[in-house]
């Protein structure tokens, strides 16, 4: 007989790749902790496809980019204040937004329903009407409807960020005295995009001209804000820096003829975790974020601005996991093995699909086995529902199994964007239902907690929405 060698193990190929254990996962007993919360049991009680929300990463990520900007500010004396809004499209759910909002965050919207669900957090006395509502978007006059009702019902910090030049026509009618506007500037995309300019915001030689025509002659609207996004996200890159300093410059522009203009918001796009090896350095990037304001502003001798960002994944993504079970393995040819899990990527975890996004996997047990490389395949007839590399290597590797154990896999980090893009609820590709979704919580002694919040998907409630 062989002997098994450690090398051959899956808990030491990872121990031997990447620095774990990790303050977000740990090994006990051959099987996987996920903020120090054994997911095998939880399996065994709720079972699979399962996905998961543990909600006090929510607040302690709150916590941790609060004290970045707050550290910064302090070490260079930035004499202004740092705004943390939620970017809701990330995750709508109530148990986040409650979540978030226990923490004092402020809010980033960019549709309709939005604006009913501010108006249902503030019935439940979730809300207070001071609080930042930041709204972007292209907006339908349904949009702007629900904003003008905002203003009208009190919320004096309601911002509509005018997206397009026309946007402003749509305020003009409004029964108050003062209203508060922003502005998005179009960036300029990576050079490597299929076109220029963002097809978001006005573009930048319009600001200062659009300004002076439609809003410092208008004495209904006050320009707060001048809102800014880089699609590829918050990186130390040559591109993210000068599209940076380039915005800055606007905002000094501006607030020479706008002395209402107060805030700069620098949108979303703070990296998190998708892989075990993953570095950023978050100390490093966001005192790079107020040097750079800081120099601009003294050189133009303008005053600093408050800060506004719009965090969505970096709220909430840490938060998510999504487990499979491994029905069956099909070995397609001499190289290929298939483990066919119990869900589809399409349905489960969209963002793997549409744009190749790779999460944090791991197996949930069985680490104490030999590893393989594998391709997984997901259940609906899509070719492309499968996955089969990490962000670092382009190779999947999970312990081997036989017939009569079980396999579970996860998908970790998985908490923003997955539920509204698969269609959550709806209907998904082959009718593939949505999977059960429970919350993950501790008590004040630091027990956890773990509730159902919602089943998976019944074929009544599917027939239901096809007309049946
Ligand atoms: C205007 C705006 N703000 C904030 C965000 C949030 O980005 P992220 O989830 O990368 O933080 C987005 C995402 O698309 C956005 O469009």
């Amino acid at each position: 007989m062989v002997k098994r060698t450690s090398q051959q193990r899956y808990i030491d190929l990872i121990k031997q790749t990447f620095y774990f254990d990790t303050p977000d996962f740990t090994v006990s007993n051959d099987e996987l902790n996920f903020y120090g919360v054994e997911l095998m049991p939880l399996i065994e009680q709720y079972g699979t496809p399962l996905r998961l929300t543990y909600l006090p990463k929510i607040s302690e990520n709150i916590r941790r980019a609060r004290s970045h900007f707050g550290e910064a500010m302090k070490k260079l004396n930035y004499d202004a204040e740092y705004v943390y809004c939620y970017c809701t499209k990330s995750s709508h759910f109530s148990f986040i937004m409650e979540e978030v909002l226990k923490t004092g965050a402020h809010l980033e919207t960019s549709s309709t329903f939005d604006i009913a669900i501010i108006k249902k957090l503030h019935q439940k006395e979730l809300l207070s009407k001071d609080k930042y509502i930041v709204c972007n978007g292209f907006k339908r006059e349904t949009y702007t409807n629900e904003i003008k009702s905002l203003w009208q019902d009190g919320f004096q910090n309601c911002i509509a960020v005018l997206d397009n030049r026309k946007e402003i026509t749509a305020y003009e009618n409004l029964d108050i005295e003062k209203m508060q506007i922003g502005l998005r500037i179009a960036t300029e995309e990576e050079p490597n995009f299929s076109f220029y300019t963002s097809r978001l915001g006005i573009r930048y030689n319009d600001v200062v001209d659009f300004y002076k025509k439609h809003v410092a002659t208008n004495p209904k609207f006050k320009l707060s804000l001048l809102h800014f996004f880089v699609n590829s996200g918050i990186r130390d890159t040559v591109y993210f820096w000068s599209e940076f300093n380039k915005f800055v410059r606007a905002y000094c522009d501006l607030k020479k003829i706008c002395p209402e203009l107060h805030i700069l918001d620098i949108g979303g796009g703070l990296p998190i975790k998708n892989s075990l090896g993953f570095e950023y350095d978050y100390e490093y990037m966001t005192e790079a974020i107020i040097a750079n304001i800081q120099e601009v502003c003294e050189q133009e001798g303008v005053p600093v601005p408050t800060i506004f960002s719009e965090f969505g994944s970096f709220t909430v993504g840490e938060s998510g996991a999504m487990i499979f079970s491994v029905m069956a393995q099909k070995q397609q040819n001499d190289r290929e093995l298939w483990y066919m899990i119990d869900g589809s990527f399409i349905t489960h975890l969209p963002d793997t699909w549409g744009m190749g996004y790779r999460f944090i996997t791991m197996a949930i047990n069985n680490w104490d086995k030999e590893y393989q490389q594998v391709h997984v395949g997901g259940i609906t007839c899509d070719s492309m529902d499968y996955y089969d590399s990490e962000s670092h290597v382009s190779k999947l590797m999970l312990p081997k199994f036989t017939r009569g154990t079980e396999q579970y896999v996860g998908f970790f980090h998985t908490g923003a964007y997955q539920e509204s893009l698969g269609g959550y609820g709806g209907i998904q590709h082959c009718l593939i239902p949505n999977s059960q979704h429970v919350i993950i919580n501790r008590d004040a002694q630091g027990n956890v907690t773990t509730k159902l919040f919602r089943k998976e998907q019944t074929a009544e409630q599917v027939l239901n929405i096809l007309g049946y």
